[in-house]
């Protein structure tokens, strides 16, 4: 058997109503039991004395004594038995006394017997002989009383130890469920009913792990799924409350996924349009397919799928819209449309003129040897403007496609750029500018030979075409562990910075007039651009109008030490 303790308050309850009760029980009876013994004590000694009273009064009245002996045999029988013996005469004057002094009458229980001769004989005892008696048996009937009230407290506390202790184990147990830890288990002791609730409450929380296991892992791949889905998920309840958010809906509209749980519709999105959406397809019970946009006025577009949500038996619960951000899908679109326009127009444009003077030739007389001879050369340039067209678009399209992958290897750009220079050394010589390789050592980049001396090309073409006469360009290296950044600057015309962005997007021209006069199509720069992206690699333009332009290349370094590990 354990310590002692009263450290759980049941088990202190028990125990001490246990204790209240016993003490209670012996008390009443202790009190019923002494005075019963108390009222019979009296009637006993009333009857007792009465009964020595009426032996005395024979005895004394046939022994006719004389007053002399009737005190001595006064005195020999007060002695013998104890008691308090008087005899008195009719006047009430005492004949015989068994005790010189005598206790006060008040403290005593007499009896009075009348005798011969008119006297009247008294016996008595000393009240206090009678109350130590009862004295004693309070006594005794309190130490019985606090005996049997410590033995039945003492089994009291074992008795509730067995009832709380389990009760108390259990408390535990169902704390613990509380913070979700399901492994402790009720210690089962007996197999009365507080033992098999102790087994059914194992049982259950065996289940209930179970089941919140089921539950968690049904979540986990839940919330896997919609926090790894690119689509926007929410879903809202009857009230309009957003119930479920994924990250991707949280990036769309820049909220915070967690703290919109609870918030009402518009609250957490700020879109009009969504809200708007959630309501007609729970008011219609409808799925709904629409297209919306972020913001009023923004470019941001979202496809949104709005369906109703319901429960097993049918009844609505809400709805739910996945949201898909088809921005770029639609600025694609917009995009191809305009390409297919730009296309359109810049063939439109030779072939004009190729139509217009075939059909002068038609019309007038083909002997004229001089101006047939001008109107073919014309025809002849339009013609290879439109195969130089075809050509940037094929190349294009074949890089933008990706259908041809990079040849990648280690470009050195001074042999690059030499190469470049002199391919190109004519059309400078024609406007005496001045062209300088500054990249004297070799430096190696990676990628695609071919494709980087397009980017080449086309970079020196343009400080070329768009620098007046007299002028000059130059091409130098800055290297750093992992890059190379190329400059090609030229003391040229410069772009206006409100055209800096826009240079690199197909058909794009500072100067319309100017560029096709010039015979470009805008196309250079785009092809730059898409090879500087496959890549990896970035190009940007830092342009002063009347002063020049510097476009500015960074490629990966090419790393042979790499190259040789693997
Ligand atoms: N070095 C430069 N100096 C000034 N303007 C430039 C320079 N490079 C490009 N531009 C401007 O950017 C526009 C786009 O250049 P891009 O090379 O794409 O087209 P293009 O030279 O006109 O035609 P293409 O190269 O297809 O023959 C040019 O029309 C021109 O206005
Ligand atoms: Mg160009």
């Amino acid at each position: 058997m354990g310590r002692i303790s009263f450290s759980k308050p049941l088990l202190f309850k028990l125990t001490s109503l246990a204790l209240v009760v016993t003490l209670l029980s012996v008390g009443v009876t202790t009190f019923f039991v002494v005075q019963v013994a108390q009222t019979s004590l009296y009637d006993r000694m009333q009857a007792s004395l009465t009964a020595e009273a009426e032996i005395i009064r024979i005895y004394l009245n046939d022994a006719a004594f004389s007053d002399s002996e009737l005190q001595s045999k006064v005195v020999q029988i007060g002695q013998q038995s104890e008691r308090f013996i008087t005899v008195m005469n009719v006047t009430g004057g005492i004949v015989a006394r068994s005790h010189s002094e005598d206790v006060p009458l008040a403290e005593q229980v007499t009896v009075i017997m009348p005798l011969d001769e008119g006297r009247v004989l008294r016996i008595g005892i000393e009240q206090s002989k009678i109350s130590d008696a009862v004295r004693g048996l309070i006594q005794g009937a309190i130490l019985v009383g606090i005996l049997v009230a410590a033995v039945s407290v003492l089994f009291a506390y074992f008795v509730n130890r067995a009832i709380a202790g389990p009760i108390v184990d259990l408390l535990e147990v169902v704390r613990r469920l509380k913070h979700r830890e399901f492994g402790r288990r009720v210690l089962v002791r007996s197999d009365d009913e507080i033992g098999q609730l102790g087994r059914a409450f194992n049982e259950l929380s065996e289940t209930l792990e179970e089941l919140f296991d089921a539950i968690s892992d049904r979540e986990r791949k839940l919330d896997a799924i919609l926090s790894s889905m690119s689509d926007g998920v929410l879903a809202v309840n009857m009230q309009r409350k957003v119930i479920l958010a994924n990250r991707a809906v949280a990036d769309l509209f820049n909220i915070d996924e967690q703290s919109i749980i609870g918030k009402n519709q518009f609250e957490a999105t700020r879109n009009t349009d969504l809200s708007k959406l959630l309501d007609d397809t729970i008011d219609s019970g409808e799925p709904i397919i629409k297209e919306i946009k972020a913001r009023p006025g923004s470019q941001r577009t979202f496809a949104v799928t709005s369906s109703p949500l319901t429960n097993q038996d049918g009844s609505p619960l809400g709805a739910v819209a996945v949201l898909r951000d088809v921005t770029n899908l639609r600025h694609l679109e917009q995009m191809r449309q305009e390409f297919v326009a730009n296309v359109s127009h810049e063939l439109r444009t030779p072939l004009t003129s190729i139509k217009g003077f075939v059909e002068t030739l038609l019309a007038g007389n083909l002997d004229d040897q001089e101006l047939t001879k001008r109107f073919l050369s014309i025809i002849n340039g339009e013609t290879d403007r439109m195969i130089a067209l075809i050509n940037d678009l094929l190349d294009l399209s074949r890089i933008e496609s990706g259908r041809q992958p990079l040849n990648l290897g280690p470009v050195d750009l001074h042999q690059l750029f030499e190469e470049t220079i002199m391919i190109l050394q004519n059309k400078a010589d024609a406007k005496q500018i001045t062209v300088r390789n500054l990249i004297y050592d070799p430096v190696e980049v990676e990628g695609d030979a071919k494709l980087l001396k397009q980017v080449a090309i086309n970079l020196l073409d343009n400080a070329i075409k768009y620098t007046p006469e007299g002028g000059s360009v130059t091409v130098e290296a800055v290297k750093s562990p992992d890059d190379v950044e190329v400059i090609v600057s030229d003391t040229g015309v410069g772009i206006p910075a409100q055209h800096l962005d826009r240079i690199f997007e197909r058909f794009y021209r500072v100067d319309k007039g100017r560029a096709r006069h010039m015979g470009g199509t805008g196309l250079g720069l785009a092809i730059v651009k898409h090879i500087v992206d496959k890549h990896k690699g970035s190009i940007c333009a830092e342009s002063r109008v009347g002063k020049g332009t510097k476009m500015r290349l960074t490629l990966r370094r090419f790393n042979r030490e790499q190259l040789e590990l693997s």
